[in-house]
């Protein structure tokens, strides 16, 4: 906050960017087996590139079972041929880098596949050099797990094995067997797969379930859960000190930054759902530890309404240690997707919300067209969390490219391996690029004034009060010049003091069409879920 430092060093890449997630089963299907692939990303990429994002974020590409589609790896390097080949992967870099997109993809250090070979020799017996890269335990006799611990699926997190006559510990499903952080043969084997990418080419990783990589080694019973903070995750019966969050972890995060310092102009993103006193911490005391922890706040927050959403920014900004980049995220592939937890309109001013809060935001793809969730019927669930209530198939749904045969998603006759949605006639790519209206021409203006307006990259950030209730308005300054942001997330329309910012301005972005030009910020109608980004005299 305040006036930006000029001796600072130039802001990096990941600053300046936007971030665009692809849950690459469901973006393009080059080959017709109804899975996107690697050629169908890099068929697309103009399109990316067009909405003029700086990088894309890839779910896991890894050959897997596909237990939890991806999450659950057998072999840290190379590419699943459902996905394609090592060799496509290095195309889609090269053709990204040469539009200037840099790629990020996932690294999931918590747990392997059961089909890792590492796993395999892990069971093979009590003895085998490989049993301690996994975490077994004895059970508590009568066929009794060690302790009380969940998985974050639903059920307990361990698994018995009969044939050692141990159990073994999966916080997800008993597919995704954890490893042992604490035996230095996986740290260093994972630093090693960090390097293999990293030499490849790639820009970064979102790193998965970093908040959970150590778990305590006495092994005690979790208590009962306690009513949930905001920014804290709501899962089964049981708080989860023992595993989560422990200083060995934050430890764990320091490594990896120092592993991706190796190379220029890299980047690590922390999948950590704490609250923010603790989230913080993982950007590392000297700034040594990942630059960008995600910040789920809009996420986990029950409620996206003006005064909620102005207490998590306020308190997330306080909350920042001096030098520490912001992040933003609306949604992802855990979770349902914004148009359907707020509603269509709603969702327009939370684009606009994402694009102009001071720090780097991750966009969901398909969110730029206002995707709601698709509901599934019960028989074409496949994800493995649907076992503990919770499926996240509804918002991982074929993305919607044309008004053809399977949405453009995939060849005619090809059956895609989620159903698409029922609006795609009507919602999808062609069809909104072609209406000023859409949510896709918004997002693409949001992104372009975002390129003009220097403050909303780099500036300050200071909300207003405001008489009355509905209104979240703030305001993004640098170098004299200054930006406001007035969202209107209430019921009614009103007409709202924000002389704070300024006696007046221009409109460069509003979420209806028919607001431009000049307006006196004393008194400055808004529509019911409108929204504008106004550039102060
Ligand atoms: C978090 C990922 O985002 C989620 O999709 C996955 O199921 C779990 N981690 C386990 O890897």
């Amino acid at each position: 906050m305040g006036d930006p430092d000029l001796s600072a060093p130039a802001p990096a890449w990941w600053q300046t960017g936007v971030l665009y997630q692809i849950y690459p089963r469901s973006f393009a299907d080059s080959d017709g087996d109804g899975v996107g692939d690697l050629r169908g990303i890099a068929q697309r990429l103009d399109y990316v590139a067009g909405l003029g994002v700086d990088a894309i974020w890839l779910s896991p590409i890894y050959p897997s079972p596909m237990a939890d589609f991806g999450y659950d790896i057998a072999d840290y390097t190379d590419v699943d041929p459902l996905f394609g080949t090592l060799d496509d992967l290095d195309a889609l870099v090269a053709d990204a880098h040469a539009r200037g997109l840099r790629v990020i993809l996932d690294l999931v250090p918590n747990h392997s596949s059961d089909d890792h070979p590492w796993f395999a020799e892990a069971r093979a017996s009590r003895d085998n050099p490989r049993r301690d890269w996994y975490i077994w335990h004895d059970g508590r006799g009568d066929g009794r797990p060690p302790n009380n611990w969940e998985s974050l699926f639903g059920g307990p997190a361990w698994e018995w094995d009969e044939a050692t006559g141990q159990f073994y510990l999966h916080l997800f499903s008993r597919k995704q067997p954890d490893l042992n952080w604490r035996n230095p043969g996986v740290r260093t084997a994972m630093y090693d797969v960090m390097r293999f990418w990293l030499d490849r080419g790639i820009d970064g990783f979102r790193i998965d379930v970093l908040w959970l990589l150590v778990k305590d080694e006495a092994f005690g019973d979790n208590p009962p859960l306690k009513p949930r903070a905001e920014g804290e995750l709501e899962v089964g019966r049981y708080e989860m000190p023992a595993f989560e969050d422990l200083p060995e972890t934050r430890e764990i995060a320091r490594e990896m930054r120092a592993i991706s310092d190796e190379y220029d102009d890299r980047v690590l993103i922390g999948e950590i759902y704490l609250p923010l006193e603790r989230l913080v911490a993982y950007y590392g005391e000297q700034l040594d530890g990942i630059q960008l922890p995600f910040n789920f706040g809009l996420v986990t927050t029950p409620r996206l309404a003006a005064e909620s959403i102005r207490a998590i920014v306020d308190a997330y900004e306080a909350a920042l240690p001096e030098g520490a980049w912001p992040n933003w995220v609306l949604g992802n592939h855990d979770v349902p997707r914004i148009a359907t937890r707020i509603g269509p309109e709603r969702a327009r001013l939370a684009q606009m919300l994402l694009l102009t809060l001071r720090g780097t935001p991750t966009v969901y793809y398909g969110d730029e067209l206002g995707m709601p969730d698709v509901k599934i019927p019960p028989e074409l669930v496949v994800d493995p969390a649907a076992a503990g209530g919770r499926s996240r198939d509804g918002a991982r749904t074929p993305m919607q490219w044309d008004a053809g045969p399977n949405a453009g998603f995939a060849h005619e006759g090809a059956q895609p391996w989620l159903p698409l949605a029922p609006d795609f006639a009507e919602r999808n790519v062609a069809a909104e690029l072609a209406d000023p209206r859409s949510p896709l021409a918004l997002f693409r203006t949001l992104l372009r004034v975002r390129d003009e307006h220097a403050p909303l990259v780099l500036g300050s950030y200071r909300s207003l009060d405001i008489e009355g209730g509905g209104l979240f308005a703030f305001v993004r300054e640098q170098d004299g010049e200054r930006v406001l942001v007035a969202l209107n997330f209430g019921r009614d329309a009103s007409v709202a003091d924000l002389g704070a910012a300024g006696a007046a301005g221009s409109i460069v972005c509003a979420t209806g069409l028919d607001r431009e030009g000049r307006v006196d910020l004393a008194r400055l109608p808004l529509g019911a879920g409108e929204g504008l980004v106004v550039r102060v005299d």
